[in-house]
């Protein structure tokens, strides 16, 4: 059986209200096909549609004002949507910002953005299933997801790009950020991951410890998101051995 988002009678018994939250979350990007306008971190930006929308909950601008960018530095941002955390981190000092996603429209906002603030010179946008498309070996000082938190059973039909911005069908991706990203940082580089209480934490616990790496709560704060109160925690993963970072 479909999870769809228009068929929300049928719902995974994992967590039904994360998924039903999910279901409105995504109902709350429209259809619309306008770009739209809004106002973060003292700035404005352009939104495109089916492109996750930084003004419904507040990960966008939680995570911006947490993130430790590496002024001088490089970056990756996993998922980069509307553009806003990539622009600022190159605002903020980063020589280089490399900003990926599988959506092709949060590509297209995130270059927008980009060129809007003065700052496409020092920026790569490219359209990437996690690392796929990021050159084999190159390496950063700071990677950044902000996830798209939600479980969705394996037999969730993605029929919208912006399902993509809310919904990870088995935790899948999680799975490859977690495995394959500390390989992609420099010695002294760190990994981040933007993640909420709506998300299923047992899971996410069980894929790090699979994937030989630790998980350290670095910053939370409770706001509220579709309605209930949401924890926002920015996470660090580092290699479980204690050793040097994982292969
Ligand atoms: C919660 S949204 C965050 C967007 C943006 N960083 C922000 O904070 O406003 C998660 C983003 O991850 C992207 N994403 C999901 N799966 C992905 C994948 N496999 N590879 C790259 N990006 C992915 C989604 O398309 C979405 O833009």
């Amino acid at each position: 059986m479909s999870h769809s988002p228009t068929s929300s009678a049928v719902l995974p018994a994992v967590d039904d209200d994360s998924f039903r939250i999910g279901l409105q979350l995504v109902e709350r990007h429209g259809e619309g096909t306008k770009p739209r306008q809004f106002e973060m971190a003292g700035l404005q930006w352009q939104l495109l549609p089916q492109v996750f929308a930084p003004t419904h909950t507040e990960s966008t601008a939680l995570f911006t004002e947490w993130l430790p960018f590496p002024v001088g530095g490089t970056f990756l941002e996993v998922g980069c949507g509307a553009g806003v955390t990539a622009v600022m981190a190159a605002l903020r000092g980063c020589s280089r910002v490399t900003a990926v996603d599988i959506n092709p429209t949060a590509v297209q906002n995130t270059a927008l953005n980009a060129a809007r603030h003065g700052v496409a010179d020092r920026m790569q946008v490219l359209c990437s299933d996690l690392y796929g498309a990021v050159a084999a070996g190159e390496k950063f000082d700071l990677v950044f997801w902000n996830s798209n938190v939600i479980f969705a059973p394996e037999d969730f039909v993605y029929t919208r790009q912006v399902q993509h911005a809310i919904f990870d069908r088995g935790y899948a991706t999680h799975h490859r950020y977690l495995r394959e990203g500390l390989g992609r940082l420099t010695s002294a580089g760190r990994m981040l991951l933007g993640f909420n209480s709506l998300g299923d934490a047992d899971r996410l616990n069980e894929l790090v410890a699979a994937s030989g790496a630790r998980i350290t709560e670095r910053r939370r704060a409770i706001r509220h998101a579709g309605g209930v109160p949401v924890t926002f925690q920015l996470l660090e993963v580092t290699d479980g051995s204690g050793g040097g970072k994982a292969a």
